[in-house]
């Protein structure tokens, strides 16, 4: 194959902005003082190196990760899967896909999570997987809920699940959040409401896809994760990328 891809330079104005006021924890958050811009070093670029060996059979399997197999989740069993590609539309393989989500009560497994729903004790939240040749990763896992959180007296996030994407470098981690097709309570979120542009909230929306449902058994949804700035000639010559 040969490189006919070109880099696509990032588009900063496309980005949320950091501070946004009806988000409240972005208050405190967001940087104060002009960003500097540090120059990556060996440590970013080389590692951390993932390989099958690192992930066993039930780690994308979260109705079942949790006790080992040994009882299965609470909830809507569904699927969740898509791509990994780059801007050009190329598959990004052997990359490492990350998710973490609440239960289906919408409880995180988490010290600080205080939410009366019950912990399910079946169900921890965490899984992984590498992408295949082609780019595809799979998750079974069950919906999450959708739960309060204290930001102005009555705010409630959509169901979703967290996402990581760890390339091939430390500094190609990505993190995002994926939503579910049909929720009424996306228009509400003031996180969600920190991406301004129409298309891109639409993006993180994974639609109902029936056609990898399995009858009796679970829904599905599609979820394709983009990437930018990566030229086909890296995959070719430095599999590990940057
Ligand atoms: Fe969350």
């Amino acid at each position: 194959m040969s490189d006919t891809g070109r880099l696509i330079p990032r588009d900063r104005s496309a980005h949320p902005v950091a501070f946004d006021p009806d988000y409240k924890t972005s208050v405190a958050r967001s940087p104060s003082l002009p960003l500097l811009s540090l120059g990556s070093t060996p440590t970013e670029e080389t590692g951390p190196t993932f390989g099958h060996g690192l992930i066993g059979p039930l780690d994308n399997n979260l109705v079942l990760n949790w006790t080992r197999g040994e009882a299965q989740a609470i909830g809507e069993r569904i699927l969740v899967h898509g791509r990994v590609l780059d801007e050009n539309g190329r598959p990004v393989p052997q990359t490492l896909v990350e998710i973490w989500q609440a239960n289906a009560g919408g409880r995180y497994r988490h010290v600080k999570d205080g939410y009366l729903a019950p912990l399910d004790p079946a169900f921890g939240g965490c899984g992984r997987t590498l992408t295949d040749a082609e780019g595809y990763y799979a998750f079974l896992t069950v919906k999450p809920g959708a739960y309060p959180w204290p930001n102005r007296g009555n705010d409630w996030r959509p169901a979703h699940i967290h996402f990581s994407v760890f390339g091939h470098a430390f500094g190609q981690r990505l993190i995002t959040q994926m939503y579910f097709e049909g929720d009424p309570l996306i228009a509400r979120c003031p996180i969600a409401a920190t991406v301004k542009d129409r298309d891109q909230l639409d993006r993180l929306v994974a639609p109902l896809d029936m056609a990898a449902a399995r009858p009796l058994d679970h829904l599905a949804y599609r979820f394709d994760i983009v990437l930018r700035g990566r030229s086909q000639s890296l995959f070719e010559n430095r599999p590990e990328g940057m």
